[in-house]
């Protein structure tokens, strides 16, 4: 291993060495995942090639090769540890059908040992069990015998999500020498122990596995490889850890350095030393590929990761932000080949110092609040952090449930998960709450106060934010001076952003904050004309009427929310473009998510309707119309065709908003120019009552998500179909034809199965009191054919009785038929189906020389058809029976 070699002289090697074999190299692809909805982030090399294996797009080259950016949660609790990572970076060669294993192997080996230069006898080889094929080659290649080749049932590769290409593998492993071992006799690759690392897998991609695990082989045979960057540095610069690499050593340093400590003396520090390094990388990659944290998927993870390092920081006791300080560390170190997070850097450092602000207000509290949880517990002799009190921490403080775990953990404690998501679901119930009000008395007292303060000044048409001053505040129905969180109340301030529910628009929410506390608004109403009254929950501290707060609506929710605002408007008027100036709003909701909107109009729309709609309002919204807003006398506004709401009481001096051709009376807010709505996408047309329709859309944000699913449930469809979406519609209709096709022949094969069993019961009938019975249970699939097999067996037998019964789904069915000559001799069908049918628990009935029935009892079946013999002798032997003369 002569020389040294540093990963980035490692990572251009390997993409050198596989371009020389005619590999074309291709960029990493992002951390979030193209092809896949099922997976979060990207965790390995192939996942972009994945189209190319299944033959659903044509890959640039038959020979790829890449450095992929890859994210694996499984281990993020372990990480701080010498060898857990989450980002990591993956060498791989693929091929595209072209070459397979014999040159896969004979390319791992060269590269190894030739280029890299690592002893052959270091390194050591694994197989699946069922792959007679790979030793062959290894023995070959690197001549090894095949007793010294491990065979291992792990070595089965993916699929990364719920479906994909997948196949047996053959991993690479490196010694690292016995000194790192168990010291068992039977130490082998596979080990638990230190002592084998593995470097390379190289998968023989030849399955395509379904979402129900039903493997199929592959239309080509095709070569996924993956070699960690880290391991491989970690083994070619002699390291005992991946922290010790030049990937990472720069990050730990700068670290160390800042705390006035050093690596590798005090376990504590070095642990989290390593979380700050692997975390701090990982949140600089997933920052630039945009991720953005959040409460679900994969901004949750960005989330959960970014308050872990944060925390490590504080134990470290770095207690200025210092995310930017490790963003800008990573770039340094990691931006020579992967460019975009030099061209983002800024992007990168004010989302990572947002959030660790955001977190930072509250961690310091959380820990207090957590340890003195913990210390009561532990005094009274307790192991079990009861839910309530880690989802106090979750839900009041921000403090992930990952992080009480971890902290409780440390202490030798467990939380209660299941009381962690009674209390959040408990919670989640609560938080409908604007309804706790009673309000009656709360707008009586608002009312009364109305008449001694000044009318709340709207702000939030210019912004969303803003200095304030608490006017009122009503909690338990009362006026407060004071309100203290986790009270629920209501806050009245002088002038405010907040947008009151009208219009159709709905409240904002957001949050007022002072230095002493802050408050969550949920909802924002006008209890009375002149007051606009925000409603929620203190969640820390104390408001004081009297007291500045600065109000902060939600702005993604407000901007999903006037984005869906004035696509109403546009909506509107492709309505009466389209359908005639007939049409007329009847009502309308505009939330974040969707629109509604509800017009009159004597019938369903055609498809043909709703898509010229569609289509004039994503014309307007790409004229991007600057939309205008005046204020004007209501007669004078009128006169230029505003549009209003018939019925509607409007004041003297009304709004009128104009975008294009749309111009109507609003108050509501609104984007600044139209293009802002970005996609407008109609999800249904319904009718409401009688002449009324209503039309429901998404725009913006919720459009973009609404068609990406649909293309993702197309994709997916055409994977199961095993074609690509464009030819999905042939590939269905042919898949239609062929299981109408096999159910035909399935009832053919049914009815001669039927009729060849219906001949054999009518060649060897039972007699009884001398008359041939035939009384079966037979293997009929519908009553159809059940009574065509009666009938059969009925006019074979020419004189006699037949009782067929079969078991249909989750009930018996049953037919009784009696040649003319018997139920003149008194046998009557009518009355055998009566008697089968009670014996199954059910019924039966019809007429003397033909009826049916059914029941539920099958377990009864056999007893019901013997029962038949009793009643043949019974009838035959009635008093009523006149021998034919
Ligand atoms: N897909 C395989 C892995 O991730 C090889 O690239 O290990």
């Amino acid at each position: 291993m002569g020389r040294n070699w540093t990963s980035a002289e490692i990572r251009a090697t390997f993409l050198d060495y596989f371009a020389s074999n005619g590999h074309l190299k291709v960029p990493s692809s992002s951390l979030i995942p193209r092809n896949d909805p099922t997976v979060l982030l990207t965790t390995a090399g192939m996942q972009q090639m994945i189209p190319y294996f299944l033959g659903r797009e044509t890959a640039p080259a038959v020979r790829l090769t890449s450095a992929q950016k890859c994210f694996r949660t499984t281990d993020i609790d372990k990480v701080g540890n010498e060898r857990s990572l989450t980002f990591f970076e993956m060498l791989g060669n693929f091929s595209v059908g072209d070459y397979f294993k014999r040159e896969a192997i004979g390319f791992a080996w060269e590269l190894l040992t030739k280029v890299y230069g690592l002893p052959p006898e270091r390194l050591y080889l694994t197989v699946h069990p069922d792959d007679d094929v790979a030793p062959l080659y290894w023995h070959e290649v690197a001549g090894y015998p095949d007793e010294a080749i491990t065979r291992l049932e792990d070595n089965w590769w993916g699929p990364p999500g719920a479906s994909g290409p997948c196949g047996p593998d053959s991993e690479i492993y490196y010694d690292r020498g016995p000194e790192h071992g168990c010291g068992r006799a039977d130490c082998r690759p596979g080990c638990e122990c230190e002592r084998f690392l593995e470097i390379w897998n190289l998968v023989f991609m030849q399955f395509y596995q379904d979402a129900e695990g039903a493997r199929t082989p592959l239309a080509r045979q095709n070569i996924d490889t993956g070699l960690g960057l880290e391991r491989l540095s970690m083994v070619l610069q002699g390291k005992e850890s991946v922290f010790d690499t030049d990937l990472f050593r720069a990050i730990i340093d700068r670290f160390a350095e800042l705390i006035g400590a050093s690596y590798g003396r005090n376990s504590n520090v070095d642990t989290s030393l390593r979380v700050i390094a692997d975390h701090g990388r990982a949140l600089v990659f997933l920052a630039a590929d945009g991720v953005l944290p959040s409460n679900e998927g994969r901004g949750y993870i960005f989330r959960r990761i970014l308050r872990r390092a944060v925390r490590h920081g504080k134990l470290l006791g770095l207690d200025n932000p210092f995310l930017a300080e490790a963003a800008d560390t990573v770039i340094n170190l990691m931006a020579g080949h992967y460019t975009e997070l030099a061209q983002r850097r800024d992007q990168i450092v004010e989302i990572l110092s947002h959030e660790e602000r955001k977190f930072g207000q509250t961690l310091s509290l959380g820990l207090q609040l957590l340890n003195e949880v913990l210390d009561d517990l532990q005094k009274r002799g307790e192991q079990v952090v009861p839910g309530e009190a880690a989802f106090k921490l979750y839900d009041t403080h921000g403090f992930p449930l990952e992080l009480t775990q971890e902290v409780a953990a440390e202490r030798g404690m467990l939380v209660d998960i299941i009381g962690f998501e009674g209390a959040m679901q408990r919670q989640q119930e609560r938080s409908k709450q604007p309804e706790v009000f009673a309000r009656e008395r709360e707008e009586e007292t608002w009312g009364q106060l109305a008449e001694r303060v000044p009318p709340t000044e709207f702000t939030g048409y210019g912004g969303t934010m803003g200095a304030s001053r608490i006017v009122a505040m009503i909690a338990e129905n009362t006026l407060q001076d004071t309100i203290s969180a986790p009270q629920i109340a209501a806050v009245a301030l002088d002038q405010t952003p907040f947008y009151a529910e009208s219009g159709g628009q709905i409240g904002d929410r957001g949050t007022l904050s002072s230095p002493t506390g802050i408050f969550e608004v949920l909802d924002t109403r006008r209890p009375v004309p002149n007051l606009i009254v925000h409603y929620g929950r203190m969640i820390e501290g104390h408001l004081r009427v009297g007291s500045e707060a600065r109000a902060e609506v939600n702005v993604l929710r407000r901007e999903d929310t006037i984005r869906n605002h004035s696509a109403t408007h546009l909506l509107h008027r492709a309505l009466k473009e389209v359908l005639g100036e007939q049409v007329q709003q009847k009502g309308s909701l505009v939330e974040p998510e969707r629109l509604r909107f509800d017009f009159n109009h004597p019938r369903a729309l055609t498809v043909v309707e709703v898509r010229r709609i569609e289509r004039l309002v994503n014309e307007w919204i790409r004229n991007d119309y600057h939309v205008e807003t005046a204020i004007l006398p209501l007669q004078e506004a009128l006169t230029t065709g505003a549009m209003h709401l018939f019925g509607e009481k409007y004041g003297d001096q009304v709004r009128v908003v104009t975008m294009g051709r749309s111009k109507e009376l609003c108050g509501g807010t609104h984007c600044h120019a139209t293009g802002q709505i970005g996609i407008y996408v109609t999800t249904q047309e319904t009718s409401i009552a009688a002449g009324i329709r209503r039309i429901e859309a998404l725009t913006g944000r919720a459009a973009e998500e609404h068609l990406i699913g649909r293309t993702q449930t197309l994709d997916a469809l055409a994977a199961k179909l095993q074609t690509s979406p464009d030819a999905l519609e042939t590939r269905l209709e042919q898949v239609v034809q062929d299981l109408a096709a096999a159910r035909r022949r399935l009832a053919q094969l049914d009815r001669e199965a039927a009729r060849e069993e219906a001949n054999q019961l009518a060649s060897a009938p039972k007699m009884v009191s001398g008359i041939p019975v035939v009384a079966a249970h037979v293997s009929a699939s519908d009553d159809k054919t059940l009574r065509e097999m009666g009938d059969q067996i009925r006019s074979r037998l020419g004189s006699g009785l037949v009782v067929l019964a079969a078991t249909l789904e989750n009930r018996v069915a049953f037919i009784v038929a009696v040649t003319p000559d018997l139920t003149k001799r008194g046998l009557n069908a009518g009355k055998i189906a009566a008697v089968v049918g009670e014996r199954l628990g059910g019924k039966g009935g019809g007429r003397p020389d033909s009826a049916q029935g059914g029941g539920k009892d099958s377990e009864q079946l056999p007893q019901a058809l013997q029962a038949v013999t009793q009643i043949v002798q019974d009838s035959l032997g009635l008093p009523d029976y006149t021998p034919e003369s």
